[in-house]
């Protein structure tokens, strides 16, 4: 990884997330099988992890498998479940010697038991890591991870005035991480499709139409350079500058 990072982009977001979309379209448009596609997006992730450190940021969070994804032809579900572990097997010792905390964002329940115990293993090697964290949204769903949050605050007892914003975030998947300040979404729709959508309440969005296979270093440049334009106001007014007389 580079040994600059960090020097870029004094505005750059702090939190990215990107959902990872166009895997099929990309393999379609080659002639090839749309798990072709997931393999070649699933290879893509280490280059643009090492992009998101060379520019500073901090937190990557990357849409891998939604829970609405189960619903796909079972071949294909199968086929993911399958590079996405042999992902996992082949990355987290050199993820690990490159400082990459990892973490996950999503229900265990569902994923198979073999693969909870990888996530298990590769999320208490890396825990201690602090160059970035690069946090998985598998088996993702913001409903989901409402519907979670709302069933475990019940069952702890807590009562209705010791709800407030901070309690919530640290009930979801993603407690303790910051709110994402930009999200990337790669394949051209406009939509989020039940990403982070407690916590992207005011992240910025920025699409492209070019496919997640193909997203690479200069293409995440120019999503910062976007985001570096943008003027955050979160609901409020902009203070004129004193003028002094
Ligand atoms: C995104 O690519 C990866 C997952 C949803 C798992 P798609 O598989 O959705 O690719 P398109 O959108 O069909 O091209
Ligand atoms: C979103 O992509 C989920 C992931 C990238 C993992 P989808 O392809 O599932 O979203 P829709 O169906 O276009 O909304
Ligand atoms: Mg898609």
């Amino acid at each position: 990884m580079s040994t600059n990072e960090g020097e870029r982009s004094p505005r750059g977001p702090h939190h990215l997330g990107i959902i990872m979309d166009g895997n099929g379209r990309w393999a379609q448009a080659r002639g090839l099988p749309r798990l072709a596609g997931h393999r070649a997006g699933t290879e893509n992730i280490r280059r643009v992890l090492e992009a998101c450190v060379e520019f500073g940021i901090k937190v990557l969070t990357i849409y891998a498998f939604s829970t609405e994804n189960w619903g796909r032809p079972q071949d294909e579900v199968r086929g993911l479940m399958h590079i996405l572990s042999e992902y996992i097997q082949r990355e987290v010792s050199e993820l690990h010697r490159n400082g990459v905390q990892l973490r996950h964002s999503g229900r265990l329940a569902g994923i198979s038991d073999a693969m909870q115990e990888q996530i298990r293993d590769a999320l208490e090697l890396t825990k201690h890591n602090d160059r970035i964290i690069l946090n998985v949204a598998f088996n993702y769903g913001g409903r989901a991870e409402i519907m979670d949050a709302v069933r475990r605050l019940l069952s702890d007892g807590i009562a209705p005035e010791q709800v407030d914003e901070a309690l919530i975030n640290r009930y979801l998947y993603t407690a303790g991480l910051p709110d994402p300040d930009l999200i990337v979404r790669t394949g051209g729709e406009m939509r989020i499709s039940n990403f982070l959508i407690w916590q992207a309440a005011y992240a910025e969005y920025y699409a492209t139409p070019t496919f997640w296979p193909d997203f690479d270093r200069d293409e995440l440049l120019r999503a910062l350079e976007a985001y570096a334009q943008r003027d955050r106001r979160f609901g409020l007014v902009k203070q004129p500058a004193l003028s002094r007389s």
